[in-house]
């Protein structure tokens, strides 16, 4: 959907009104157009959900907001310098990363942010399905163009994934917990994945997709019965539905500060971070490398790179760059 200027307007007169109302007349002062032109934006804005009512000689009110996480809705009082300079959102797309991947490929700047109300393809790791039903969760995917190689790419799991669980902690008050490479859980049931995909030079970044999806609202009958592991939302977790506008807002800004930090002082105080919400340092684990076998040891950290780091049987360590880790003794 294309943003509106005008929608983006109305929104945030209303927002800023202190009883709710704002008249015709000032709508269409504000938007330099005819009240005729203003009574057709109310009425775009209550197709796509908004209860708007009008009350003769009082003006316009809004009553109710759907959870929508509209563009103009997020880009009232988003403060972020890059991340989310440009906001698209569609009410259904394949997968957010795809049409990321391709703004990126059509050269569309750093900061895009494309966000959707449902996907049909949404994309998991390893070739998986991530299930995207409409109207009870957020898939997003944020376009960035770091100036670094593109061996530094991994790093930018443990960003976003670091953003994930800020904004969980921020929105729910639920304490997070990071598995390996990419999961977030609540209550030991995975409630975020996160897909990165890259373009690259051999010695230069193009452009990196970061595809998050993260549970918010979604029913326990709306998880398929074969999930790989087991997965909850927010909302089952926590008793309390959340505002997916209002999460995406918060995690917009928590990525945009980590990006930035992560610029300027590299990813060691990140991975700290992330390595405190990880609670699997020291345990035995057995880890399906993609395909190419099973490897068990005990698991000694996390590189600088984002590989996995188990110390073997027979005293060696291994570096495991990819696969699903299953915790087989503490
Ligand atoms: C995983 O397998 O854990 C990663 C899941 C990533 C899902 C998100 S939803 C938004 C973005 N678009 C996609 O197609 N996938 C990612």
């Amino acid at each position: 959907m294309t943003v509106s200027p005008a929608r983006e307007t109305i929104l945030r007169l209303f927002h800023q009104s202190p009883d709710g109302y704002v008249s015709g007349v000032r709508l269409s002062e504000v938007l330099g157009v005819s009240r005729n032109a203003v009574w057709k934006q109310i009425g775009q804005l209550r197709q796509l959900g908004y209860l708007i009512e009008a009350i003769p000689s009082r003006g316009y009110r809004l009553r109710e907001t759907p959870d929508l996480p509209l563009a103009e809705e997020l880009r009232i009082g988003l403060n972020t310098r890059v991340v989310g300079r440009d906001l698209h959102y569609l009410k259904e797309t394949d997968s957010t990363n795809r049409q990321a991947y391709a703004l990126g490929e059509a050269g569309a700047g750093e900061g895009v942010v494309v966000i959707a109300d449902r996907q049909t393809a949404g994309k998991g790791r390893m070739g998986r399905i991530w299930v995207s039903p409409p109207a009870v969760n957020l898939y997003l995917s944020v376009l960035l163009r770091p100036p670094l190689p593109p061996h530094a790419a991994p790093q930018l799991t443990f960003v976003s994934t670091v953003a994930v669980s800020r904004a969980i902690a921020a929105v729910s008050g639920l304490q997070p917990i990071h598995k390996w490479p990419n999961d977030v859980l609540v209550d030991g049931c995975k409630v975020a994945g996160l897909l990165n995909e890259m373009s690259a030079e051999v010695d230069r970044i193009r452009f990196v997709v970061l595809g998050i999806g993260v549970n918010l609202n979604m029913t326990a009958d709306q998880f398929p019965a074969d999930l790989r592991m087991p997965a909850t939302s927010l909302r089952l977790a926590g008793g309390v539905a959340v505002s997916r506008a209002a999460f995406a807002r918060e995690l917009l800004q928590q990525l945009d500060k980590l990006y930035a930090d992560y610029l300027n002082f590299g990813l060691a105080p990140i991975l700290a971070e992330w390595e405190s919400r990880c609670d699997l340092i020291g345990r035995q684990v057995e880890v399906d490398e993609a395909g190419s076998g099973l490897v068990r040891g005990r698991v000694s950290g996390i590189d600088r790179d984002g590989a996995l780091l188990l110390e073997l049987a027979d005293g060696s360590t291994a570096r495991i760059l990819a696969g699903d880790v299953k915790v087989v003794a503490t």
